[in-house]
């Protein structure tokens, strides 16, 4: 397997913008398709993608395909799938399987056919709990095949101990940066920063440092992994120089304090402050313009929608009397509550699917 299909998971309404990304990044190829972008590449290009990565949620590597109308196909196919090449006779796995338009319709069927053709060829241990997971798709009576390689999802940067009570994935804030046109060169504040996921994702993006540089992969336990090439392409760059700052206020304080704790494990305290006081009283940092982004509180999750409205006023009244030249990425539930702000939104782009609500988009130009 020197080249084959590798599939970024993106949160389904943002596979456009992980494309963007992923071609920036410089991966080959890159096409958007549901519920993710597909790239072309080698090992290599799968640890660069788990590492480099702010986007995708994991990084999925086609192993192959083959046609199976019946399960004994199934059974026979898999067990001549050079599974070898991959995996490890001492790395426990499991498989997971989903089927679509197919003569094969029963996935745990399915899963069972590819579990035992791994456990009897390879020798491989089969486990319920395992954390390396081989995905079997069957759709249209065509059996691929993919390995997950990055195990945890990616959003588990692993440096945040502290969460709030309606974090945004770090993936989605990352994607949601890159919509608004940030690329790190610019300050970014975030009147209402939670566990401060935007300030830190925008300044770790601004000194160059790679989203999975503390965490391990679960292609580390394949059989393809090569560790001295993998600690080649890990080693850190020394961190840029970053002129500008990163700014996160939240009237809770408990939400400072976790702000600055996860911002220290980062490695970006310097680059950030943290202030505890309420949106009525933020104040851009000094210096040049750049990107407010903000998600308020949504009815839908952490309380009654009603009162909602006095508190998007007030955010779309501080902006646009403090924030001349800044330009606005407000991420909520609601259009109306995104209205209420009289902030000069574009037309918002198609709903994401966040942590069982369906959120948006709304961004303004310079104010
Ligand atoms: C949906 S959460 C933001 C989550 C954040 N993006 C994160 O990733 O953790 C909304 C935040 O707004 C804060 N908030 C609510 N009303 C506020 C106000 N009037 N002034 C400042 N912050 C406020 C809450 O304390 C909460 O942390």
């Amino acid at each position: 397997m020197e080249r084959f299909e590798i599939f970024l998971v993106a949160p389904p309404g943002l596979e456009a913008v992980l494309t963007e990304e992923a071609g920036a990044r410089g991966f080959d190829a890159p096409v958007a398709v549901p519920g993710g972008v597909t790239v072309q590449g080698g090992w290599p290009e799968v640890w660069r993608a788990n590492l480099e990565l702010r986007g995708a949620g994991r990084v999925l590597a086609r192993l192959g395909s083959f046609m199976a109308f019946h399960l004994a196909q199934l059974d026979k196919r898999a067990r001549r799938f050079p599974w070898a090449e991959v995996l490890r006779p001492d790395v426990p796995v499991r498989v997971e399987a989903t089927c679509k338009r197919s003569k094969i319709y029963h996935a745990g069927a399915a899963a069972q056919r590819v579990e035992t053709a791994i456990r009897e060829k390879l020798g491989a241990p089969v486990l319920a709990e395992a954390e390396l997971v081989v995905r079997v798709r069957i759709e249209a009576n065509e059996v691929t095949l993919s390995v997950d390689t990055s195990g945890a999802p990616l959003h588990r940067r692993g440096f945040k101990e502290a969460v709030g009570k309606a974090p945004m994935r770090e993936t989605l804030a990352a994607l949601m940066l890159w919509r608004c046109g940030y690329r790190g060169d610019e300050p970014v504040v975030d009147p209402m920063c939670g566990s401060g996921t935007f300030v830190i994702e925008a300044a770790e993006i601004a000194a160059g440092l790679a989203p999975g540089r503390a965490r391990s992969f679960a292609f580390e336990r394949l059989a393809t992994f090569d560790p001295a090439a993998w600690a080649g392409m890990r080693r850190e760059a020394e961190p840029a120089e970053v002129a500008h700052r990163f700014v996160g206020s939240d009237r809770d304080a408990g939400a400072v304090r976790m702000s600055s704790a996860n911002a220290e494990r980062a490695g970006v305290a310097q680059l950030c402050d943290f202030a505890c006081h309420a949106v009525s009283d933020a104040m851009p940092p000094e210096g040049p313009p750049g990107l407010v982004i903000v998600n308020p509180p949504y009815g839908g999750r952490v309380g009654n929608k009603k009162p909602l409205y006095g508190l998007y006023a007030a955010l779309g009244d501080v902006l646009r009397a403090r924030f001349g030249g800044w330009r606005v990425g407000l991420v909520t539930s609601e259009a109306g509550l995104a209205a209420a702000t009289r902030l000069p939104f574009a037309p918002p782009a198609a709903p994401i699917a966040h942590g069982g609500l369906r959120v948006q988009l709304f961004r303004t130009g310079a104010l």
